[in-house]
């Protein structure tokens, strides 16, 4: 094939595909199989690596070709991307309709009305067409530069068409996850043993702040257009012009979007959708209601946070009435006991809600909850169900006063009270060791990739780990019998456990699970501490001294490293080789204490602590005579005051830099 024959097939390809795309994704009516269109997607494919002088940026094939990322480039959002102030009841619309009428001395308005997305607001920039440009909201002002995340979504056009494309235009609008698309997505991550996505909003957002393209790749995302922020060579009349103008651009516009004549009509509007809700498959938490006239946007004008010529009118969270089946306590992985009701299943928000949360025995006994009661339940946050209130009036006398277990429903073993709290005290609670083994596998301790929940269900129920040691003497043969777990996946874990043997010192003494002691705390302690050794000899006094230790904390650390499971535990550890010391890195930096104050223009605190930290110096969170350098960046907090008065060493941004070789 001739590099001109190779040129004119590949134009046709992308033009079919993008037109099946567009047929599939925005129009929601495909005309191919799934197999005839994987077919002209390889044919493309082949003729790009055959010829990949011909590959341009807006070929579908580069929705999914960028390599990951290490960080997300900063974008500054030329026009601020506001937030909406919020309208609850009918009679904050209202007043939002007489503030504007009053503004514009008018008694006429006509309003256009959609749906509150709820996902991740997303600007997209197109220059002569060509997407450019896709970043995230973040503050408003500044964003995070994700375009090629956002290629990856194909109701997201790499290329306008139609014929009024402009020289530039910013297109804002919201990604999201359909509903049943996030419940599938969950589904294969609860399979998979990995941690649930609260929301779709969560998952949208997670999806899209991915720095690996090809796992937001794999997301269903979508995208529809609500606003534009920069605009060069084209103007719009109204809302309801600007998205018809989206729909010829190859955008997916909100079907339901309508015109209101006054906002009665808008109420209306917002009065269908919110009891109708649960019909749409996108995440809606509201609906948004704008002036529809253009022209009157910059005589009504914006507060710092939002525009007044637009307002969100929040659903309001659904509430039901059902009945106490009965009232369980679940064991989390701190041995906490919580009161969970168990509740005749009703429909919430869409879900359907079966349990929900008591809280503590102190909130149990304020709402005096019974079994077999009547109660009004709402989802909080669109997750855990909670019960608002009893209704007594219904109670015919044969409900029944739960009383705090005296023992650990789970384990049997012994419980004590700390506040509200009930704990159970025994550390081999298998309750508890799962949970201990999930925080020992998690990102911040010993990061064991594959280790989730179902798998360590498994372990500890099939009794193969009876505490953290137990993960190093697994055998690739023991991980073969967890069902359905695959050779390659028992290898990799095996792999897996057995690469963290060579975490940090910090990392295992944050693994233990020591009540108080966090990733921040397990850090300060094993570079003040150096070694497992000296914490396990601390006494009280000793940790008082450590930044952000106070008595209450050193005496609650100490009491915990008494304990014969906690020092047998180790020991286990220490024979099978994991690191027990903190490692000296030498270093430039090495035996210099540093203290950050006020921000830094080239990075962040944290950021500049862990390059001090890389190069073997130390970080201190407070000024005193042991520190070496005070760092300042500017608006510099009270630190700056104390390191004069004690006489150090002051340096700015810039003589940090060349201390560390970045200048
Ligand atoms: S208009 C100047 N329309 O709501 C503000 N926003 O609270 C322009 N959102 O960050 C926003 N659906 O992410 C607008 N139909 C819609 C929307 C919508 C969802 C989100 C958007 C924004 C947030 C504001």
């Amino acid at each position: 094939m001739t590099l001109e024959e190779a040129k004119s097939r590949i134009e046709e390809l992308r033009r079919l595909i993008e037109y099946h795309n567009y047929l599939y994704y925005v129009l929601d009516n495909p005309e191919i199989t799934d197999e005839e269109y994987d077919k002209l997607f390889r044919e493309l494919v082949e003729l790009e690596k055959a010829f990949p002088e011909l590959i341009t940026p807006d070929s579908p094939t580069q929705r999914v070709g960028a390599p990951p990322a290490t960080q997300f480039a900063q974008v500054r959002h030329e026009v601020p991307m506001l937030s909406l102030d919020n309208a609850f009841t009918h009679e904050d619309l209202i007043a939002f309709d007489q503030r504007i009428k009053r503004a514009l001395s008018t008694d006429k308005v006509n309003y256009y009305c959609e749906h509150k997305l709820d996902g991740l607001a997303v600007s997209l920039i197109y220059r002569d067409g060509l997407l450019v440009q896709g970043s995230t909201r973040g503050d408003g002002y500044y964003g995070e530069d994700v375009t090629n995340n956002l290629r990856t979504i194909k109701t997201i056009p790499l290329r306008l068409k139609g014929t009024h494309v402009p020289p530039l235009i910013e297109i804002r609008g919201e990604c999201f996850m359909m509903l049943k698309d996030f419940e599938a997505l969950n589904e294969e991550r609860m399979q998979k043993g990995e941690p649930l996505f609260a929301n779709p909003r969560n998952a949208a957002a997670g999806s899209i702040r991915q720095l690996d393209p090809s796992v937001t790749a794999q997301r269903k995302l979508y995208f529809m257009p609500y606003g534009f922020g920069a605009v060069e060579g084209i103007t719009f009349e109204t809302q309801e012009q600007f998205l018809e103008h989206c729909k010829e651009w190859g955008f997916r516009v909100n079907e339901h979007n309508t015109k209101a004549k006054g906002i009665h009509e808008a109420i209306a509007f917002a009065d269908y959708w919110t009891s109708h809700r649960y019909e749409l498959p996108f995440p809606a938490d509201g609906v948004v209601i704008k002036v529809n006239d253009l022209a009157l946007w910059p005589v009504l004008g914006t507060t710092a946070r939002a525009p007044r010529y637009a307002i969100a009118y929040k659903f309001p969270a659904e509430e039901k009435e059902t009945r106490v089946e009965d009232i369980i306590f679940q064991v989390g992985r701190t041995g906490s006991i919580t009161p969970v009701a168990l509740l005749t299943p009703v429909v919430l928000d869409g879900a359907t809600v079966s349990r929900a949360t008591l809280h503590n025995f102190d909130y149990l006994r304020a709402m005096d909850v019974r079994k077999g009661d009547y109660v009004k339940v709402r989802r909080a946050g669109m997750v855990i169900p909670e019960v608002l209130g009893v209704l007594t009036e219904k109670r015919s006398g044969n409900e029944v006063i739960v009383e705090p277990p005296s023992q650990c429903p789970v384990c049997g073993g012994p419980v004590m009270w700390e506040g509200a709290y009930l704990k159970c005290m025994n550390i081999a609670c298998p309750a508890q060791l799962k949970g201990h083994l999930l925080h020992w596998a998690s990102r911040d301790a010993m990061d064991i990739d594959g280790l989730g929940e179902s798998l360590v269900e498994y372990l500890v129920d099939s009794g193969l780990v009876k505490d953290v040691a137990g993960l190093y003497t697994l055998s690739i043969a023991d991980l073969l019998t967890v069902p359905r777990l695959a050779e390659r996946s028992a290898t990799k874990i095996y792999q897996n456990i057995q690469a963290s043997k060579e975490r940090p010192f910090f990392k295992v003494l944050y693994g233990l699970g020591i009540p108080r002691v966090g990733l921040k705390t397990a850090q300060v302690l094993a570079e003040q501490f150096r070694n497992m050794d000296n914490i396990l000899n601390a006494t009280v006094d000793d940790l008082i001294g450590v930044e952000g230790i106070g008595r209450d904390t050193a005496e609650v650390i100490v009491k915990a490293l008494q304990s014969y499971k906690v020092r047998e535990l180790i020991n286990k550890l220490r024979a099978l080789g994991l690191k027990m010391e903190q490692e000296r890195i030498e270093g430039p930096l090495s035996g210099l204490t540093f203290v950050f104050t006020g921000s830094l223009a080239s990075m962040s605190r944290s950021d500049a602590g862990k390059l001090v930290q890389s190069l073997g110096g130390k970080v201190a969170g407070s000024v005193s005579k042991r520190v070496d350098f005070v760092v300042v960046g500017s608006d510099p907090g009270s630190k700056l005051e104390r390191a004069r008065e004690l006489g150090l060493k002051i340096i700015d941004e810039e003589e940090f830099l060349k201390m560390v070789g970045r200048r």
